[in-house]
């Protein structure tokens, strides 16, 4: 990943390279969208997030070229909807997405969601397929419990580089990121400033006014901190429309927490899931 700034981690498996901080895009839409993808280009981010149901990509495609940057300096993940329980439909989203980012390739493309009716295997062999055709550089899952990741895994279709879950200080990953380490699979977490909540803990806030940084560095340096903790690779994708939470979320490479600061955390409630929806798979597989 050729460009990257400042002290961001690029996280290295035998599937993918990716730089451990993204900026999330969700929920924006349109000038907004487009001005925040620009800005944070600008200020050193290399990752973007974007899925077809946020219908934001063609606003995150703008956004990168008018970067300036060149499209191999940016790592660039999308998502089909959970709608999309076959393979052939899995792939026509794809495609779909290809055009509205206006790129030739992702750097990884994501099953959004599981649902009951979709068709595992036809969509690995689409995931694979996307990888052999060159239109995606790596695949993987989103919202995979750690049995449902197990399963997809000992199927052996897919080369699935990463699992993108809600995962952050007040809701913890133990069971997955164990499946996560075994097989070399990124966990990429989304929601990881627990909507900016994690922070307003006091005791989040408490070590951040201790060290001199700011609440929402703690939260992501904590997430962060779950990687090497369990042997694994974590990358974190907070959303920020702003140049000033931007610069913060990035400036989050630079923070460590001491054994005493992460045990703290340790302690807090590991169960306050902020994602949810009706579709949502047996958490506890
Ligand atoms: N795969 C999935 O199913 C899935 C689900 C949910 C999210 N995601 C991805 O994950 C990304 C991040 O998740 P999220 O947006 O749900 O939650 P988040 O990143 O935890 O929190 C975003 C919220 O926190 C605020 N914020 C940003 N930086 C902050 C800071 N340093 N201190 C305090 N507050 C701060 C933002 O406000 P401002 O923008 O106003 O600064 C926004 O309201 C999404 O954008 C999306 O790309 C994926």
């Amino acid at each position: 990943m050729a460009g990257l700034l400042g002290a961001v981690k690029l996280l290295e498996t035998s599937r993918m390279r990716m730089p451990s901080i993204g900026l999330g895009t969700w929920p924006m839409k349109g000038a907004e969208c487009e001005a925040a993808v620009e800005g944070a280009l600008g200020l050193g981010y290399r990752h973007l997030d974007t899925a077809e149901m946020y219908g934001n990509e063609v606003e995150v495609g703008r956004g990168l070229k008018a970067s300036g940057l060149k499209r191999e300096e940016v790592f660039l993940t999308t998502k089909g909807w959970w709608d999309k329980s076959t393979g052939p439909a899995l792939r026509a989203a794809a495609e779909a997405s290809l055009d509205r980012l206006s790129t030739p390739y992702l750097d990884l493309y994501l099953i959004h969601w599981p649902s009951p009716q979709m068709d595992l295997p036809g969509l690995l062999e689409a995931l694979a397929k996307l990888q052999q055709d060159g239109l995606a550089k790596a695949v993987g899952v989103a919202n995979f419990p750690a049995g449902l990741l197990s399963r997809a895994l000992a199927l052996g279709i897919a080369p699935i580089a990463c699992d993108q879950v809600e995962h952050h200080a007040l809701l913890s990953q133990e069971k997955l990121l164990k499946v996560c380490a075994a097989h070399d699979v990124v966990l990429t977490s989304y929601t990881p400033l627990g909507k900016g909540r994690v922070g307003e803990h006091p005791v989040v806030a408490g070590i951040a006014a201790r060290l001199g940084v700011m609440p929402g560095q703690v939260a992501l340096a904590y997430a962060l901190a779950q990687g090497p903790r369990h042997g694994a690779q974590v990358s974190v994708i907070p959303k920020a429309a702003g140049t000033a939470r931007q610069t913060e979320n990035l400036g989050a490479a630079g923070v460590f927490l001491s054994e005493a600061d992460l045990a703290a955390i340790d302690a807090l409630p590991k169960d306050q899931r902020m994602v949810n929806p009706d579709f949502r798979p047996n958490w506890n597989d």
